[in-house]
């Protein structure tokens, strides 16, 4: 494991602290639209985080957003696209590596969409977290209504995991290979995951070598919600991990997609949480935050509740920050409008930190303060940029 401490975090943070102070931005506000590029570019959450963290985005596209009243964001929005290039320098397929996505067909892979998000990342200088392969939700008609023999089906997903983690060998930082295989009171979902119900629990760890045949050099993950905090789930995760290491199965990664609502409470054991599956050796990440609250008429929560969500993100990423190979934070959309939330959860929404036309909203300010401290210089460069005072 490397040997990281908080002056190690450095990088955009060491090049601005380097600048004269005098020199330092005066705007209040960075706008894209009016502000010299340079200065904007400083304005942003990837430019203020430490040189080995990664900040990220889920890409919207798929899923909730084929019904939804706007164009695909990705592929159609300019603007949308300039704004994941310029605050982000990690990106996640929101949908569009999820078999019913890539795999629509028996044999039949569309890689399109998917192929766009890793160009466009690399032609950006982000990293990719693929998502997923291993799964109890959004497979396709075929796999799950198939009349497949046991052999048959172990014979699909090796040929899956060799094809869409081949595709992408050697771009992809981090994959989440299985994806909440467990139920919150621990169980594994042996009814619901057509792997698990059909091939048993020994597939795990085939899926982990298959994809580390694919691409060594990716890091490959376990991920799930409500693991936050040590519980059920979370203690699960650990046993087995320690399990599949101990049999010399590539695991290398945990990831909290911390998708949290105001309405239950911050779980304060999520750094001791991270820490301990740090102390496997493992890499952890934060990979889908969202923080929902109750909504009105106009979609949005009180003001009052989103200075409680601003600092729920703010200690999400701290908690991240503070352990030594937490390499990578991720919120589930970058805009409010796009976000999987009001669809899934009716009457809770306003669960992101950017809405309308990229207004920022106060969990953005936590995000982007949050990762300036965290650099070597942190607080003289807040003091003489104005921009990230709030
Ligand atoms: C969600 C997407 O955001 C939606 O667009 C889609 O309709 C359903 O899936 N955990 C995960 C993500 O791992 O893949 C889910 O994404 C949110 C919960």
């Amino acid at each position: 494991m490397t040997t990281r401490t908080a002056l190690l975090r450095t990088g955009a943070a060491t090049a601005l602290a380097a600048l004269s102070l005098t020199a330092l931005p005066q705007a209040a506000v960075a706008d894209p639209g009016t502000t010299p590029p340079g200065l904007a570019k400083q304005d942003t959450l990837r430019w203020n985080a430490p040189k080995d963290f990664h900040i990220g985005s889920a890409v919207a596209g798929g899923g909730h957003h084929t019904t939804a009243d706007y164009p695909e964001p990705f592929p159609s929005d300019p603007r949308y696209r300039s704004v994941l290039a310029a605050e982000f320098s990690s990106l996640t397929p929101e949908n569009q590596m999820k078999w019913e996505f890539v795999h629509p067909e028996p044999g039949v892979y569309d890689f399109g969409p998917a192929d766009d998000i890793v160009d466009f990342a690399e032609a950006n200088g982000q990293v990719v977290r693929g998502h997923t392969l291993f799964w109890h939700s959004q497979n396709p008609d075929w796999l799950e209504n198939g009349d497949y023999t046991p052999e048959e089906l172990r014979a699909i997903l090796k040929d899956h995991v060799h094809t869409v983690v081949g595709r992408y060998a050697g771009r992809i930082q981090q994959w989440e290979v299985a994806n909440e295989i467990f139920d919150d009171s621990g169980q594994l979902r042996t009814q619901d995951n057509i792997w698990l119900r059909e091939l048993g629990p020994s597939i795990i760890g085939d899926v982990f070598r298959w994809a580390h045949e694919a691409d060594p050099e990716a890091k490959l993950f376990f991920n799930d919600y409500n693991v936050e905090g040590t519980n059920a789930k979370a203690d699960a995760y650990y046993a087995l991990i320690q399990d599949l290491l101990a049999q010399g199965v590539p695991v290398h990664g945990f990831g909290m997609q911390t998708h949290l609502g105001l309405q239950y409470g911050f779980d304060g054991r999520m750094q001791a949480n991270l820490q301990r599956f740090d102390d496997l050796g493992l890499e952890t990440a934060v990979t889908e935050m969202d923080v929902r609250g109750p909504v009105g008429a106009d979609g949005r929560m009180s003001e009052e509740l989103r200075q409680k969500q601003a600092e729920w993100f703010r200690s999400a990423l701290s908690a991240c920050l503070a352990v030594e190979d937490c390499n990578s934070f991720t919120v589930w959309g970058a805009l409010d409008e796009h976000s999987w939330v009001p669809n899934t959860f009716p009457g809770y929404g306003d669960a992101l930190t950017m809405e309308g036309d990229y207004e920022r909203k106060p969990a953005y300010y936590a995000l982007q303060r949050t990762l300036a401290e965290a650099g070597p210089g942190g607080a003289a460069r807040l003091a003489h940029h104005p921009a990230l005072r709030r």
